[in-house]
C-alpha cells in the first residue's frame, strides 16, 4: 500500500495537473449526473481521489459550500489549492487511502472517477464498498465513472478493472439501484481517447 501511495505523491509531484491523461478542463459528465439529482445545496458531498479535479470549482460555483476531497496523495491538493485560492478554505482535504479510510459523517453524494477501476482483487472492492456504505445513508447518491471494456488497460501505468453497464450494476446491486449508465469517450491532453462507463446509483 505504501507502494501506492509513493506511485501517487511521485505522479502529483512531477507532473502538472492539465499533462495528466485524465485532465479535463469541465468535468462535464460528472455536473450533469449531479444535476439530475437535484440536491439542496447544504447537501454533504465528497469526491473520492479527488486529485486535482476541477469538480470541486463546479461545486463551489454552484453553491455548495459542504464539500470534501479525499486523496490518497495530499500533493495533489497543491495544484487545487492554487487553483482555488481562498475558495479552497471551504473544502475539506482528507489525505486516505479509500479502502482504509473510516468515514466520521455520512455525505448525500459520492463522486468517483477513476479511482473504483484500480482495484482489481475482490478484497479492495470489498473494502471499498464497506466504507461507501458506510458513508452513504438511504436515498444517498454515488456518481462513479471509470474505463469501460472497451477503455485502456491500464491508467497512470498501473492496471484497471474495466466494466460493462451490467457488471458494474452488478457489483453495487446489494446495496445501490442503478438510475442512469453512459458511456463517455474521454480525449487526453496527448489527443488519445479513452472510453469511459458512467453510473449513477442511488443507495437504498
Ligand atoms: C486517475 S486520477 C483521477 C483524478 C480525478 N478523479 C479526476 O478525475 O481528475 C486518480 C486519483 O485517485 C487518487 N487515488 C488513487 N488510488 C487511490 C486510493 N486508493 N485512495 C484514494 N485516492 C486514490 C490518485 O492520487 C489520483 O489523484
Amino acid at each position: 500500500m505504501e507502494d501506492l501511495k509513493a506511485h501517487w505523491d511521485n505522479v502529483w509531484q512531477t507532473k502538472s495537473h492539465d499533462s495528466t491523461s485524465w485532465y479535463q478542463e469541465v468535468p462535464a459528465t460528472s455536473l450533469r449526473f449531479f444535476e439530475t439529482v437535484k440536491l439542496s445545496n447544504t447537501a454533504p458531498l465528497i469526491d473520492i481521489g479527488s486529485g486535482a479535479s476541477k469538480l470541486i470549482d463546479g461545486w463551489l460555483s454552484q453553491g455548495f459550500r459542504d464539500i470534501t476531497a479525499l486523496d490518497i496523495s495530499a500533493n495533489a491538493f497543491v495544484q487545487s489549492k492554487l487553483r482555488l485560492g481562498v475558495d479552497a478554505d471551504q473544502v475539506t482535504f482528507i489525505e486516505a487511502n479509500v479502502i482504509d479510510w473510516q468515514p466520521e459523517r455520512c455525505y448525500q453524494l459520492w463522486h468517483d472517477r477513476a479511482v473504483f477501476h484500480f482495484l482489481t482483487d475482490p478484497d479492495s472492492r470489498e473494502r471499498y464498498i464497506n466504507t461507501l456504505t458506510t458513508a452513504l445513508a438511504p436515498g444517498a447518491f454515488f456518481i462513479c465513472g471509470g474505463f469501460s471494456t472497451s477503455g485502456p488497460q491500464k491508467c497512470s501505468g498501473l492496471e484497471v478493472q474495466r466494466y460493462d453497464p451490467g457488471r458494474m450494476a452488478e457489483v453495487f446491486a446489494p446495496w445501490f439501484e442503478v438510475l442512469a449508465s453512459e458511456n463517455e469517450t474521454h480525449l487526453t491532453p496527448a489527443r488519445s481517447e479513452q472510453h469511459f462507463l458512467w453510473s449513477l446509483f442511488q443507495r437504498r
